[in-house]
């Protein structure tokens, strides 16, 4: 019975209006202006069904067209479906604008896509880096390894393997900053290394030779600082160990390097000097690569400038690791790439390096 009734009532409502062309007028007008004011899915959901769902005005409208006389039907038919797709087709583009509004945010947050992008600033290489990784590049060409080591180290590698005895004057040459820490024994003490030259040891007593290494890092000093000296820095250490290594591929392994970082028509010259774990030592030079040695401010009038420390290792850092000094020899340097590119880009103070002057790094 109840089920009768419904349809009666459905039915009766279907039935309710006898369309003619004014009616599909008014419900356009209304019908628009409805979806112009709709501003949410869930209100374009509400009115497409209250105009085009299965008992909206439109579908409506379109079911009673059958009380209609033939010709209207046909006039106002004509007209009803052109609304309908009408409808449809607008009812697509505000979801589609919904959509696109979404994805660009709305007022303040919103997002014009038309204008022109803003490009993004790029970062650049520290110059230490540069230099470091130019340099490192060249001795990967010539078959050595890149090895890193600890920054932290124990005063047994930083000066006993390196041939540097406690109370020995020589420690003078590096002011050491101390770790307030020793090892379980209280004997071990702890430091900031001071050179990357503990490396050396710790790379022959995990390696067997032949050893082909170089080692950039960090490294620590307790010094004042001033144009040319800074309390951290980096070096890059070299070390080459094998059977019959000779002072010739010494000076032609650094002449290689000097030619490829400051140019191939770069002079070298090797001269005597002292470092304790290489025997004998010798400071390089290469000729100055601005005034091509005549003598300018860069060079200090001299034509010469000295880039870095080397020498044949000794015989004493050798046997410390268990190797035989009459089997096998090794060279070995350790240079600046603070100093070096303070050369190379005419940098005239090297506390500039660590200061973080936003000006300063840009330029490269
Ligand atoms: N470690 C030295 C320094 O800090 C530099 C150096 C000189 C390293 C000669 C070497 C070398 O390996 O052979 O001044």
């Amino acid at each position: 019975m109840f089920k009768h009734l419904f349809t009666i009532a459905q039915k009766g409502n279907l039935m309710a209006e006898s369309p003619g062309p004014d009616t599909v007028q008014e419900l356009e007008t209304k019908a628009v202006k409805g979806l112009e004011s709709a501003g949410t899915e869930e209100e374009l959901e509400e009115w497409r069904i209250s105009y085009l769902g299965r008992r909206g005005e439109l579908t409506r409208l379109l079911r009673g067209l059958g009380s209609l006389e033939v010709e209207e039907r046909r006039v106002v038919g004509a007209a009803a479906n052109r609304l309908k797709s009408t409808l449809e087709e607008r009812l697509s583009e505000r979801e589609q604008a919904l959509k696109q509004s979404k994805v660009a945010g709305s007022g303040a947050e919103a997002i014009d896509v038309t204008l022109p992008g803003r490009p993004i600033p790029q970062g650049g290489l520290h110059p230490t880096t540069r230099v470091i990784r130019e340099i490192c590049d060249v001795f990967t060409s010539m078959g050595f390894d890149i090895v890193e080591g600890p920054e932290v180290e124990w005063d047994h590698y930083n000066f006993e393997m390196a041939n540097i005895p406690k109370d020995h004057p020589a420690r003078d040459m590096w002011n050491t900053l101390w770790v307030d820490y020793t090892d379980e024994n209280g004997e071990q003490p702890m430091l900031l290394r001071t050179h990357t030259t503990p490396m050396q040891a710790r790379i022959m007593e995990s390696r067997k030779p032949p050893i082909r290494v170089v080692v950039p890092g960090k490294c620590y000093r307790y010094e004042a600082t001033d144009a040319t000296h800074e309390w951290h820095f980096y070096q890059i250490e070299g070390l080459a160990v094998d059977r019959g290594i000779t002072f010739a591929n010494l000076k032609g392994t650094l002449y290689e390097l000097a030619r490829a970082i400051f140019g191939q028509d770069r002079k070298v010259r090797f001269r005597c000097d002292y470092f304790p774990f290489v025997e004998p030592g010798v400071d390089m030079s290469i000729d100055c690569f601005n005034c091509e040695g005549k003598g300018c401010r860069i060079c200090s009038e001299t034509g010469w400038i000295e880039i870095m420390g080397a020498g044949m290792v000794h015989p004493k850092m050798l046997e410390r690791v268990g190797y035989d000094p009459h089997i096998y020899t090794g060279f070995a340097f350790g240079m600046g790439p603070e100093r070096i590119a303070m050369l190379k880009y005419g940098i005239e103070d090297i506390r500039l390096f660590y200061s973080n002057d936003i000006r300063f790094l840009k330029q490269f």
